[in-house]
């Protein structure tokens, strides 16, 4: 890939944001960390500094070195990026008397400025910071001022360096992606390039030449992730793409059967495996769900490492791995905390000495669908819920039976089914069922029972950090209900799940 734009992270919560906004403008665009970036920037157009949790003002402070850019590179400084350059170069920065967050309006822009060009006057922004510009550095020109904030924006004469305080990334600013084109496309004169058809021709270029005659392993799972690298992959090389789909047997109803149907369909090199019988067998009586998130890691592992090594002069093991994960595992930060183990599966153990080849990782989730959809992939496998590794094992509370996984395909089968022949699927971001381990007394004819009890639940997330259940019509809620209990043997009670995420998580293990 071309290098466009370089974004140093100071650690806002919002760098990401950043990156998604200039990319929604066709401009590829990457973030590095502010103290590891790097050192030859000739391929960079221009460079955008983020905001940070940190005030300039105190020790620990981020410092970057700005050498390379500064007068070098069309700069765009961000909240602490403006701050920054304010109190190291002349300006002053103090804390605010007053409030200096959420949403307010620029009540002075300076005319013929091409920043502002196509700004509404009383255009609404977004401020989230508790020092304050109270004199700009030297060279400074103030550009923009709200009521509260006289230096809400400023360039610096003689240089391309233009510094807010506010957020351009947040959607309540709403001109921020206009200032962000006027400072990329017309100051900077960043190439628009990087749309799906760019990006699949380029990474096909690159996987040719890199990957040769080679022979590539991967793994498929059903999910978008996998199956978008596979068929990049399949277009660069073919036949010499070899992929295992592995059945745990704690997949969705029939889906092994139709996802390698799929697969295969789709002219993919694919081998399914059912592991189904050794996965259950090793998970009989465990009920602690990391413990069950290990076993299915680790059975996975082998059954996969085997397959693997049937394939003679295997060079490279393919991951789905995309850009989120990425900026993860180098942020300033650090990789965060480890809140469940499965989510940060590190691919497969060093012995199996394969190189990594990861086709997506410069990629947003949507940029991925955006390509598979480029690439011809059916709407039905790139639209789908996300589904998680260690499948319906996490869904079934307390230790997994055969018939318990039976059970919970069926219910979870209608529910889904249901939420697409009422025109929900899509609406939802990730919807399933689980299955309590508790039994309820019901009536059934003149008989009374005590069975089963099972949870839907159906959340709209972006990116399932956060969470909000969906409000799905009682009609709806009603017809699902009665269907489970009166076709699913074993369950006689539906309840919905009503709680958010956080403090609830998606999964309930
Ligand atoms: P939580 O339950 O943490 O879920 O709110 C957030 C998202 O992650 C998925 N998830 C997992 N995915 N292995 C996975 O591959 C896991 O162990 C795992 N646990 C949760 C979950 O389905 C949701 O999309």
């Amino acid at each position: 890939m071309q290098h466009n734009v370089l974004i140093l992270d100071f650690g806002s919560q919002y760098t990401q944001l950043i990156a998604r906004r200039v990319r929604e403008l066709n401009i590829f665009c990457e973030i590095f960390p502010y103290n590891h970036f790097p050192t030859d920037l000739s391929d960079y157009k221009a460079v955008i500094l983020s905001g940070s949790p940190f005030s300039v003002r105190s020790e620990d402070a981020p410092h970057p070195d700005l050498s390379q850019i500064r007068g070098k590179l069309p700069l765009l400084a961000v909240c602490y990026g403006a701050q920054y350059l304010a109190h190291f170069s002349g300006g002053e920065v103090a804390p605010s008397n007053i409030r200096e967050y959420g949403r307010a309006n620029l009540s002075y822009i300076k005319v013929n400025e091409p920043f502002f060009e196509k700004v509404n006057a009383h255009s609404q922004v977004w401020m989230s910071h508790s020092d304050t510009i109270k004199s700009l550095p030297e060279n400074g020109v103030r550009l923009a001022s709200t009521n509260d904030v006289e230096n809400a924006a400023y360039r610096i004469e003689g240089e391309q360096t233009y510094a807010i305080q506010f957020h351009p990334e947040v959607y309540h600013s709403t001109d921020g992606k206009q200032m962000l084109e006027n400072f990329l496309v017309n100051i900077a004169q960043v190439p628009q390039n990087f749309t799906p058809n760019a990006f699949v021709d380029e990474m096909v270029a690159e996987l040719k030449e890199k990957l040769q005659n080679d022979k590539v392993v991967l793994g498929l799972s059903g999910g978008v992730d996998s199956t978008v690298a596979a068929v990049l992959l399949h277009q660069a090389i073919g036949k010499n793409l070899y992929c295992i789909f592995v059945n745990n047997g704690l997949l969705r109803k029939n889906e092994f059967e139709n996802v390698l149907d799929q697969y295969k369909h789709m002219g993919l090199n694919v081998k399914g495996v059912d592991a189904s019988g050794r996965f259950l067998s090793e998970l009989a009586g465990v009920s602690d769900p990391e413990t069950k998130r290990k076993i299915i890691g680790r059975v996975f592992i082998e059954v996969f490492d085997d397959e693997a090594h049937q394939i003679e002069d295997v060079k490279w093991l393919a991951q789905g791995t995309i850009y989120p994960d990425v900026i993860e595992s180098v942020s300033v930060k650090g990789p965060s905390a480890t809140i469940k183990s499965h989510h940060n599966v590190g691919g497969l153990p060093d012995y199996m000495k394969l190189s990594i080849v990861e086709p997506l990782r410069m990629l947003f989730k949507d940029e991925v669908r955006r390509v598979g959809a480029t690439l011809g992939i059916d709407a039905s496998l790139l639209g789908r819920h996300p589904f998680p590794g260690p499948g319906l094992s996490i869904r079934i509370l307390g230790d997994i039976t055969l018939e318990k996984v039976r059970i919970l395909q069926e219910v979870d089968a209608l529910f889904i089914e249901g939420l697409k022949s009422f025109g929900l699927y899509d609406k939802v971001w990730q919807a399933g069922a689980i299955l309590l381990p508790v039994n309820s007394v019901g009536v059934m004819g003149d008989e009374r029972t005590y069975e089963k009890v099972v949870a839907l639940r159906a959340v709209e997330s972006t990116d399932g950090m956060t969470a909000d259940w969906v409000h799905l019509p009682y009609d709806f809620l009603m017809k699902i209900s009665n269907e489970i209990i009166n076709k699913v043997k074993g369950v006689n009670r539906v309840v919905y799940d009503i709680s958010s995420k956080p403090p609830a998580t998606i999964e309930w293990e």
